[in-house]
Formats: C-alpha cells, sequence, structure tokens
C-alpha cells in the first residue's frame, strides 16, 4: 500500500492538542495558541542548530550568565527568540528563563493567564560538536487577572498544567504531556509540521541502562554510589547494566523515556543540590516521567512536591522505569 509507506492520516500538534482541549467547554483555545507559539521556537531552533556551522552559530556569545556559565551564541539566541514567541503569544503573564537572572513580567497589554518556565538551549556543551541538545518548558496557569508574581511560579511541579522538551536530534522531536499520558510529535520540514509518531509513549516498568556523569563518583554520597555499583556488579545474578551518558538531559531523558532505566543528576560534596535547575528542569522532565508511568525522586521526596524557594533553585534528581527509582528510593530509605 501507499499509505504504509507514507503517512496519510496526518495528526498534527495543533489538530492534537485541539482535540484534546476540546473536552473542557471552559477552554477558548489559548492553551493551543501558547502551544502553537512554542512550537514556532522549537523550529526556528532547529534550523538554527541544524546550520550552526554555516550560520557562524558556533562558539561563545561572550557573556555569563546567572548560573555562572557561559553563554554560547545559540543560547542567547534561542533565548530571545523564545522570549518574543511567547510574549507575542498573548497568552503570558510571567516567564522564567535559564539565562536570565530575573523573571520577565508581561507588559499589561500582552497579557494571559499562562506562566511559562524554559531552558531555552539545552546541552550547550554538546552545541559544537553537533551532538543532540534540546529546549525543555514546563507550563503553570494563574487563576484570575491579578498582578502576576513570582509567587505565580514559586509553585511546586504537580501544579504545572503541561510540559515538554524538543530534542534537535537526528530527527527534531517533541514530546509533550497536559497531564494525562506522553505524545511524541516529529518535524516534518518538508512540511513544516509536526506529526503524532510516538502516540501515548509508556516507559518500560525496568530498564537496562544508567545514565550518569561518573567522572563526579568521588564526591557522591553512600546511596548514589551503591545504586551505581549494583548496575555494574549486581547482587542478585542479573546481568549488568549498560551506561550511556550524553551530558544534554534531554537527549538523556528522551533515550530513558524510550527504553527504560535511570537518569540521574546527584548530589555531590562539592555540589549538594546538584547540578539541574528545578523549575525548568527537574520539573517539566519529572511530569513527563510520571505521566509516562515511571518516577521522580530528589533522594528526599517526589520531585513535583519540591516548592522552589528562587527561580534558579537546583535540586538532586533520579528519574526513570517505576522500578528502578524503587530501588534507589530504597537505598535512599536505608541510608535512614
Ligand atoms: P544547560 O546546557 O541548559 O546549562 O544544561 C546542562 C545540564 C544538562 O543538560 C545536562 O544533563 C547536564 O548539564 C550535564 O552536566 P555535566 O556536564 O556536569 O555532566
Ligand atoms: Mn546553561
Ligand atoms: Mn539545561
Ligand atoms: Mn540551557
Amino acid at each position: 500500500h501507499a499509505a504504509d509507506a507514507h503517512r496519510t492520516d496526518l495528526m498534527t500538534i495543533t489538530r492534537f492538542v485541539l482535540n484534546e482541549q476540546s473536552k473542557y467547554p471552559e477552554s477558548r483555545g489559548d492553551f493551543t495558541i501558547l502551544l502553537n507559539h512554542i512550537v514556532l521556537g522549537c523550529k526556528f531552533v532547529c534550523s538554527s542548530v541544524n546550520k550552526a556551522g554555516l550560520a557562524k552559530l558556533i562558539g561563545l556569545a561572550g557573556e555569563i550568565n546567572i548560573q555562572g556559565e557561559e553563554q554560547k551564541k545559540l543560547d542567547v539566541l534561542s533565548n530571545e527568540v523564545f522570549i518574543k514567541a511567547l510574549v507575542s503569544s498573548g497568552r503570558t503573564c510571567i516567564l522564567v528563563s535559564e539565562e536570565d537572572e530575573d523573571a520577565i513580567i508581561v507588559e499589561p497589554s500582552k497579557r494571559g493567564r499562562y506562566c511559562v518556565v524554559f531552558d531555552p538551549l539545552d546541552g550547550s556543551s554538546n552545541i559544537d560538536c553537533g551532538v543532540s541538545i534540546g529546549t525543555i518548558f514546563g507550563i503553570y496557569m494563574v487563576k484570575d487577572d491579578h498582578e502576576p508574581t513570582l509567587a505565580d511560579v514559586l509553585q511546586p511541579g504537580k501544579q504545572m498544567v503541561a510540559a515538554g522538551y524538543c530534542m534537535y536530534g537526528s530527527s527534531c522531536t517533541l514530546v509533550l504531556s497536559t497531564g494525562k499520558g506522553v505524545n511524541g510529535f516529529t518535524l516534518d520540514p518538508s512540511l513544516g509540521e509536526f506529526i503524532l509518531t510516538h502516540p501515548d509513549i509508556r516507559i518500560p516498568k525496568k530498564g537496562k541502562i544508567y545514565s550518569v556523569n561518573e567522572g563526579n563518583a568521588k564526591n557522591w554520597d553512600g546511596p548514589t554510589a551503591k545504586y551505581v555499583e549494583n548496575c555494574k556488579f549486581p547482587k542478585d545474578g542479573s546481568p549488568s547494566k549498560s551506561l550511556r551518558y550524553i551530558g544534554s538531559m534531554v537527549a538523556d531523558v528522551h533515550r530513558t523515556i524510550l527504553y527504560g532505566g535511570t537518569f540521574m543528576y546527584p548530589a555531590d560534596k562539592k555540589s549538594p543540590s546538584g547540578k539541574v535547575r528545578v523549575l525548568y528542569e527537574v520539573f517539566p522532565m519529572s511530569f513527563l516521567m510520571e505521566n509516562a508511568g515511571g518516577q521522580a525522586f530528589t533522594g528526599k521526596q517526589r520531585a513535583l512536591d519540591l516548592v522552589p524557594t528562587k527561580i534558579h533553585d537546583r535540586s538532586p534528581i533520579f528519574l526513570g522505569s517505576y522500578d528502578d527509582i524503587e530501588e534507589i528510593k530504597a537505598l535512599y530509605a536505608a541510608e535512614g
């Protein structure tokens, strides 16, 4: 069949979300409009990433961001594109970006009810060598039209109404959850549309892969060290696990959701809160992980229960297959 070789029912991300939202009588299409602006940002970043070498987008921008990191040209460009797309959607009131010290309060004439927290370009260290990078976003909704404040975004991750990421890899894939399951869409470059290719993604209950920066091992706490030791030298006769670590959270989490296993950025003696940031890295990925049937744990509690006190707070994170995270939780519980 021609229809087998070529997809003929083109379920675009816009159609998919419109269908989903039409189940809510109060929905006025605002979420779909917001998402369309996020999608536009992702398409722009995707095209910039693909021609980074040609368009002189490789290398440093010359500034240090609030995280103490040297910004790459693509960090700065992606940040600008997302801010402009989000503000011009007319559906946002407050934005938090990894690259900006302060939250952005949207001017009154352009305000809507959504708060968006985002990492415009994740995996910056992988840009210049052409390895997969991504964009991460989380969305909260304010209940009334009060003057937006930081309190609107300093909310536990379980209050998010949606979260997702876009991976700029061998193909461009957008993975989204609005709180009922997880769906993946692949950009068809000739159509310029994200098409549903991964409906209702479920993470395997148990995995054969672990993912962590083992270069930090000398500073790990007991349970992290014990878990990784068990991955390599299992006590119960099960086969040892494979190590995969890209160093782009989006790509490492994407593989984890599809293949199963664990992704960790644990605490260590030098960074007691780990490295990844709560609002725009830990929360969106934990939201997706739980919606795909996995778990996300900080070493102390369910990650989505964390209450951030500052917009750039960090937290240790263990996320992945349900059974594998149970094992990590048991090691922390045994430590007391
Ligand atoms: P970003 O590029 O947005 O600053 O995020 C980098 C993060 C994350 O993508 C990745 O998982 C982690 O840093 C890798 O850190 P290490 O190089 O310390 O392993
Ligand atoms: Mn960074
Ligand atoms: Mn990041
Ligand atoms: Mn980033």
